[in-house]
């Protein structure tokens, strides 16, 4: 087993990464204060793993919340269903939520954490390789609003993040390519010698290859974490983990929540903030090409929806997080491992790559 730490102070906490973990109770243990557990889930991941996290969890009393699955339930009424339960089974501030499942569940339970009856602690357990790589750790937690995506949240860290590489096992391809997407995404903005063994090594990460997850989700996890360590809150180094996010973002919104993954959606974007980057000068044509050819090879999309306008794509970015007083920042790389937010490039360079 690898432990890494997240370095904040009296927030710190432990990311175990491993196989076989979800049912080793030693790893709950320490983060539950109380007698009573909340095990948030979907209609997908609890029958297949709640019974390992109840197992681990024996000396608890447990409850279970099942929500609906997919990105279109990201919402207040699902939202709501975490506080019924809590509720209804009469749970206190001692109570702890575990988050069982992918970034959506994980996201949900996370915003429910941070807000029963003002805040109650919690510890993911996600499922899918892009929760584990990415939106487990860091304490972003939100719903989608129908006018922009994860804009209503806190930011509100876990106790605990508890990795079982072995839940992969039965996560479809597509998903799996998704999560791939967010780890290229720590090549690009920070970890250039990460990209380079990356482009050797996506096919033993599509394939599960044990010891080429298990690496990939260490340095993806240990790259999130210093970003986080350094900025919580994204008074600025953070937003550059939303590479490719205000393009997939707009996206996402744009198809209507859950047609395309959020890790394809940012794919396409990363692609997109590579060609602008290129027409601004910074990064040369056979980086965009090696960008294209790593997307590509991890069966990721890099064009946008058919159909969809400039003036779509403009009116959706317009809500973005990283607007400030009415400019649009993007975050453009000045080379491979090297990412910058900048409101500095010009609209026709932008319209160009949007109109690709
Ligand atoms: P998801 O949670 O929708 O999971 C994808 C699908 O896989 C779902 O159908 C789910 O039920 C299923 N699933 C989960 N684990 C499984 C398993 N082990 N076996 C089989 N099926 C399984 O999607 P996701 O890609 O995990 O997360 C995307 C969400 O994460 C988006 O809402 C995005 O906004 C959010 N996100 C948040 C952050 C953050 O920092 N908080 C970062 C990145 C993404
Ligand atoms: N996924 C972006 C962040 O955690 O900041």
């Amino acid at each position: 087993m690898i432990e890494l730490e997240v370095d904040l102070g009296e927030r710190n906490y432990p990311i175990y990464i491993g196989e076989g973990l979800l049912s080793d109770s030693s790893l709950y243990e320490p983060y539950i204060a109380g007698r009573k557990v909340m095990i948030v889930t979907n209609e997908t991941v609890g029958p297949l793993y709640e019974q390992q996290v109840r197992h681990a969890l024996a000396s608890y009393e447990v409850d279970t919340v099942v929500l609906p699955d997919g990105e279109q339930y990201k919402n207040w009424e699902t939202l709501n269903l975490i506080f019924d339960g809590l509720l209804e089974k009469a749970h206190s501030r001692k109570t702890t939520i575990v988050a069982l499942g992918g970034g959506v569940v994980g996201d949900m339970a996370g915003f429910a954490a941070a807000s029963y009856q003002r805040g109650i602690d919690f510890i993911q357990v996600p499922t899918t390789l892009l929760s584990q790589v990415d939106s487990s750790v860091g304490g972003k937690t939100a719903i989608n609003h129908p006018l922009g995506k994860n804009m209503i949240g806190a930011f509100y860290q876990p106790k605990a993040v508890i990795i079982d590489t072995l839940t992969l096992q039965t996560l479809p391809p597509q998903e799996v390519s998704a999560g791939i997407a967010e780890i290229i995404k720590y090549g690009l903005i920070r970890e250039s010698d990460f990209f380079i063994w990356l482009e050797k090594n996506i096919q033993g990460i599509k394939g599960l290859d044990s010891d080429v997850l298990t690496y990939a989700i260490k340095t993806s996890c240990a790259c999130k974490a210093e970003i986080v360590e350094a900025d919580e809150k994204e008074g600025g180094l953070r937003a550059i983990l939303n590479l490719g996010h205000t393009f997939g973002h707009a996206i996402e919104t744009h198809k209507g929540y859950g047609s395309w993954l959020h890790g394809e959606a940012v794919a396409s974007g990363m692609l997109m903030a590579a060609e602008l980057s290129h027409l601004e000068g910074w990064l040369s044509v056979e980086d965009v090409d090696r960008i294209r050819a790593i997307l590509v090879d991890s069966d990721l999309p890099v064009l946008g929806p058919e159909g969809m306008l400039i003036n779509d794509y403009h009116r959706l970015m317009s809500v973005d997080k990283k607007v400030m007083d009415g400019t649009l920042r993007l975050v453009l790389m000045k080379g491979i491992g090297d990412a910058v937010v900048t409101s500095s490039f010009s609209s026709e360079n932008l319209n160009t790559v949007l109109s690709k």
